[in-house]
């Protein structure tokens, strides 16, 4: 695939935003009064009320002839049946395999139905889970495990954490699960303050099994446990793994019947679905993990099946591009209406700007159209005290994902009701803001004098015509949780292919972690640095001081 900016569609969109880009979507909701339901979608649990965009009937057809004349349905077809559409590694990108396995027979990657491998290990983390919280797994002092660490980072640690907590309703009794990722080591402090290692087991999350975070923390958890009282030859009471490099796992000390693999067609950011959603499994039980594989293979099913028009994940990812490119937005935020939820923002950072922070074409040559924006956010209604300010009355286009559940976990007094009013109303105001107009006759009613109402009224003008999606849900379960993030990782992937990039490899990360091993060696060592830049320099001698 080459830049999409020679295509048909992108001309033709080109030329549409110019005449557009002027219109106010309080207008078009005007002129079709069917907007609302043309401009929504329901697809694996989920509704999309996309009508607050900046766009028409026209604009969608154009953005969904853009994603066709991309190839997005060859793509998708490419994606779930295993080839190698991660060019630079030459590896298949099969996560939605990890959520097939119950309901199809073989998925073939080099001739290997990989589903078998899949099915094998959900039993293998079925029976492990079984045994911890059956407390049948005894600890080296015959006790019952309590609590249970998982040793990892980026896509070993965000996926794990946010899921777990977004399931924290399901959470079964008695058992804790902490999750350890930075090399800071007041991450570790903080957990072992927590925890006994009589009744602790660590889970040591890695796909490469060579990230020096986790290898960091792996050795200082095992030195902590043999400081506590435990014995080397206790470790495979208290150490496992999740890991697709055995051998390094092996090496490290852990048994081999605690080792859980995984593969390398399944990337770190889409690895929640694997063994290393081990720590998910334990906490709400392999049924609700079943549940959540189920709720994305739901989405899965309706990114292959729904038409494009009407298709959740594109829908989302054509919008994205239609602002990044056609709008210059540099950002996206997403803003769950929800507290379990809170932290989603994050597993989506990664997920999205490790896929498609990019700057090379499929072939290698630049890109000649933006790419992955920067992702962030965080709950409603909180965000509404910190950064909605910038949304409504600031310089910058920030379109919005509002997400939120119909039913609350706890229905304490009239909490969730308020809690949905401020998400539409947040959506709302982005969308009408407020004129000068109206700005002054609000000043006059409360009794101000001209004088102050000319002064003050510019202050409160809100521009309005700010887009933003609204995705709405019956509750926030197992599996409409996996839908959800199902729904980013394809609305991820039709960016990729429109952009024609690869989403699927990460190399921008190999210098910082070359160059920190350089860094790391001058720190601890007497070296000469004067080949390095000043400030390097500088601020080596500084902590060597
Ligand atoms: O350095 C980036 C990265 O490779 C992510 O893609 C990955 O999720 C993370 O580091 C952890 O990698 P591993 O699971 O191999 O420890």
């Amino acid at each position: 695939m080459s830049s999409p900016t020679k295509l048909p569609a992108w001309q033709a969109l080109q030329a549409h935003q110019q005449e557009l880009k002027n219109k106010n979507m309080l207008t078009l909701f005007k002129q079709d009064k069917n907007r609302v339901e043309d401009f929504s979608c329901t697809g694996a649990l989920w509704t999309l009320d996309f009508s607050k965009n900046r766009a028409t009937q026209q604009t969608i057809s154009l953005l969904i002839q853009l994603a066709k004349e991309a190839g997005i349905t060859k793509s998708i077809n490419a994606m779930f049946n295993g080839t190698p559409i991660n060019n630079t590694e030459n590896r298949a990108v099969l996560h939605t395999a990890l959520r097939a396995s119950h309901k199809k027979e073989s998925i073939l990657v080099d001739g290997n139905n990989v589903l078998n491998e899949v099915r094998n290990t959900l039993k293998k983390m079925h029976a492990f889970v079984d045994q911890i919280t059956t407390g049948a797994w005894k600890g080296y002092t015959n006790k019952t495990i309590t609590d249970v660490v998982s040793i990892g980072i980026g896509g070993s640690y965000l996926g794990p954490k946010v899921v777990k907590e977004a399931l924290t309703p399901y959470a079964q009794a008695g058992l804790n699960v902490h999750f350890v990722a930075n090399i800071d080591g007041s991450d570790i402090a903080e957990k072992l303050k927590l925890v006994n290692p009589e009744t602790t087991l660590f889970l040591i999350s890695s796909k490469s099994f060579g990230t020096l975070e986790t290898l960091y923390n792996a050795n200082a958890a095992r030195q902590w446990f043999i400081e506590q009282g435990g014995e080397e030859k206790s470790i495979h009471k208290h150490f496992a793994a999740v890991s697709s490099n055995v051998d390094k796992a092996v090496a490290f000390g852990i048994a081999q019947e605690n080792i859980f693999p995984m593969w390398d067609w399944v990337g770190g950011r889409y690895s929640l679905w694997s063994a290393i959603g081990l720590p998910i499994a334990l906490s709400v039980g392999m049924e609700n993990f079943y549940q959540l594989l189920d709720g994305a293979y739901q989405m899965d099913q309706h990114f292959q099946t729904a038409e494009l028009e009407k298709n959740l994940p594109v829908i989302m990812g054509v919008l994205g591009v239609w602002y990044s490119d056609f709008f210059d937005s540099q950002s996206h935020a997403l803003i769950p209406y929800d507290h379990y939820l809170r932290a989603l923002p994050a597993h989506i950072q990664q997920l999205d700007m490790e896929s498609n922070g990019k700057s090379v074409l499929l072939d290698g040559s630049p890109v000649t159209t933006t790419t992955g924006p920067v992702i962030w956010g965080g709950a409603g209604t909180n965000g509404q005290h910190a950064y909605h300010q910038l949304l409504h009355q600031g310089s910058r286009f920030i379109p919005v994902d509002f997400i939120a559940p119909l039913k609350t976990h706890n229905p304490i007094a009239d909490h969730h009701a308020q809690l949905f009013a401020n998400c539409v109303s947040q959506s709302q105001a982005l969308m009408v803001g407020k004129t000068l107009e109206q700005a002054k006759n609000e000043l006059e009613q409360s009794g101000l004098d001209s004088e102050e109402v000319e002064k003050l009224a510019p202050h409160k003008v809100i521009q309005g015509n700010r887009p933003s999606n609204t995705l709405l849900t019956e509750k926030m379960t197992p599996a409409s949780v996996g839908a959800l993030i199902a729904l980013y990782e394809h609305k991820t992937f039709v960016q990729g292919t429109i952009w024609g990039i690869n989403s699927f490899d990460q190399w921008g990360v190999e210098l910082g972690k070359v160059l920190g091993t350089d860094i790391y060696n001058r720190l601890t060592e007497e070296t000469d640095n004067r080949d390095l830049d000043e400030s390097t320099q500088n601020l080596i001698r500084i902590f060597r001081k």
